[in-house]
């Protein structure tokens, strides 16, 4: 499974980034207010995003008309060869999403949370179907459950492109468990959830203990 950061943050992106485990990034709307982003910097953004990341980038479109959406995601994409447009799951997404793989933009569809949203996007041509976990568990359905449902039925068809479930909405590592284990393809992933995947307190006790008997050796 790979790793994608799920932020606006810039500091986040660099910081996963130089740890060489960074395989992509995804923004949303929210994200990128919770920077303090202006309309005015959004694309520079996007552009500081992919020169950091040697891997696909969403930036997501904001409008709700196919033809609106389609001319936001062709202005999104010939921002940098790294940016992967983001619809969110709809009919007009659906319609907007097979006109932009036709001119060879690659999409992740988003706010997919159900198995026939999921087959419904692989078919209109989305490289990327993001189901999200969290929100169902904030509803108090299994969003574990949900995602390995959609995980299982994309892998019954050939759509006739690479398709990857990006599982999105993770909110602790015990989700980037799970997911793991239901082969998702990637997980969208918040700084603070992949910090907390790096920690454990026995490796915080074992580095301890071998500090500790080091300086006995560099003393003797
Ligand atoms: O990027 C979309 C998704 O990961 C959002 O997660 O925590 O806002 O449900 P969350």
């Amino acid at each position: 499974m790979k790793f994608f950061l799920d932020t606006a943050n810039i500091a986040e992106i660099e910081e996963a980034a130089s740890w060489g485990v960074l395989a992509g990034v995804t923004t949303n709307p929210s994200l990128y207010a919770r920077e303090g982003g202006r309309l005015a910097d959004f694309h520079d953004h996007v552009v500081r995003i992919c020169e950091i990341v040697d891997g696909p980038v969403s930036a997501e479109t904001v409008t709700l008309k196919r033809d609106e959406i389609v001319a936001e995601g062709v202005e999104l994409a010939a921002l940098h060869p790294n940016v992967v447009v983001k619809v969110p799951t709809m009919p007009e997404g659906l319609a907007a999403t097979r006109t932009l793989f036709e001119k060879g933009v690659r999409i992740n569809m988003t706010l997919c949370f159900t198995v026939p949203q999921a087959l419904l996007a692989a078919r209109s041509g989305a490289s990327y179907v993001s189901p999200f976990i969290g929100r169902f568990d904030d509803i108090s359905e299994d969003g574990i459950e949900h995602l390995g449902n959609v995980i299982a039925a994309l892998a019954n068809y050939d759509f006739g492109h690479e398709v990857e479930v990006i599982a999105a909405s993770v909110r602790h590592p015990q989700h980037v468990v799970s997911a793991a284990l239901l082969g998702a393809d990637i997980a969208t992933v918040p700084f603070g959830v992949l910090e907390k995947c790096v920690q454990h307190p026995l490796s915080d006790r074992g580095r301890e203990a071998f500090l500790a008997d080091w300086e006995k050796v560099k003393n003797s």
